[in-house]
């Protein structure tokens, strides 16, 4: 099912997208879309603090363990209703699964909370398979249970679903063996990359790590990931072309200029999502990326996004 975000620009889901207020914010910024925080079956916490650098010296980027903080769906169910009253905007429900005090396994869990969310008028929904800060392995190195949700989802829903994953790097095996179970399934789009995991950073002053959570390891993003995201929206762009499937590619990571998004869209992205830089610049950052990519464009001779998406050249 095809899904147009226009401008093709949105947030990522997790920052400041957790509340009412937060996705309020969103609907009335510049954003193509709100992409929710990944909401859980039960409400949750998070990780004890502090659980977020914002900003990693020399600019890098940002490094989390947040453990999922989120309102639980039932709250998303009525936020979503409300702000489809209110707002034009195609509302994207991010989904995650994470241990609840129910013992309902992950495929339960994504199955009833896609269904609710639907009910609730979500336009679409984007089953978050990779969180980094869990204590599980993440659902999207399994190929099983990748198979498994992406089953149970789509059986029940007519909406559009998106899957955000990791960067699966060095491990082409794994990369080829999920991206042919997308095949088996009707998708809308692959989201790429979620923040790089098992990361770590270093206060020399406090001889400290920077955030207590697991041990101090977090999910990295910003402009250090750039180059990882080009080449997961790459390989998919191109495993997708050579099957004639019909999945959109959305690139995330490390975006903060305008040329950052060109290159996402060169590489294959036809929608960006912005994650750190929304952190970072609150929701200005929409209409100046978006002013920065027509610019771009139209100094190129092109007049569209669409003319440019996955035209990158070999040397
Ligand atoms: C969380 C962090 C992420 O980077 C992510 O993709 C999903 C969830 C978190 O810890 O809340």
């Amino acid at each position: 099912m095809r899904l147009s975000i226009y401008p093709p620009i949105t947030n990522a889901s997790g920052p400041n997208s957790v509340t009412r207020e937060e996705l309020e914010r969103l609907a009335q910024s510049a954003s193509g879309a709100v992409v929710t925080k990944s909401m859980t079956h039960c409400p949750r916490a998070g990780n004890p603090e502090p659980r977020l650098r914002e900003r990693l010296p020399n600019n890098i980027g940002s490094l989390n363990s947040m453990g999922l903080p989120n309102l639980g769906y039932h709250q998303y169910a009525q936020i979503i209703s409300h702000l489809k009253e209110r707002y034009r905007k195609p509302l994207i429900a991010s989904i995650a699964s994470a241990p609840c005090p129910h013992r309902l396994d992950p495929i339960e869990q994504y199955r009833e909370i896609a269904t609710a969310l639907e009910e609730s008028g979500a336009d679409a929904l984007e089953l978050n398979l990779s969180c980094p800060n869990l204590e599980e392995v993440p659902i999207a190195m399994d190929p099983q249970s990748v198979r498994h949700v992406l089953k149970a989802v789509t059986r029940e829903v007519k909406i559009p679903v998106g899957v955000k994953l990791p960067p699966y790097n060095n491990t082409p095996k794994l990369f080829e063996e999920i991206a042919r179970i997308l095949l088996e399934f009707e998708i809308a789009y692959v989201a790429t990359i979620n923040s790089e995991p098992l990361t770590l950073d270093i206060d020399v002053k406090t001889r400290t790590k920077v955030i207590r959570p697991n041990d101090g390891f977090g999910g990295l993003g910003g402009p250090a990931v750039l180059p990882i995201a080009l080449a997961e929206v790459h390989r998919f762009y191109r495993f997708f072309q050579k099957h004639r499937a019909r999945i959109a590619v959305w690139g995330v990571g490390g975006i903060v200029t305008a040329e950052d998004a060109i290159k996402h869209f060169l590489a294959g992205a036809s929608v960006i999502q912005i994650g750190t830089l929304y952190l970072w610049e609150g929701p200005a950052a929409f209409a100046r990326l978006w002013a920065g990519v027509q610019e771009w464009l139209h100094a190129n001779g092109y007049n569209s996004v669409e003319e440019l998406v996955g035209t990158v050249k070999d040397l």
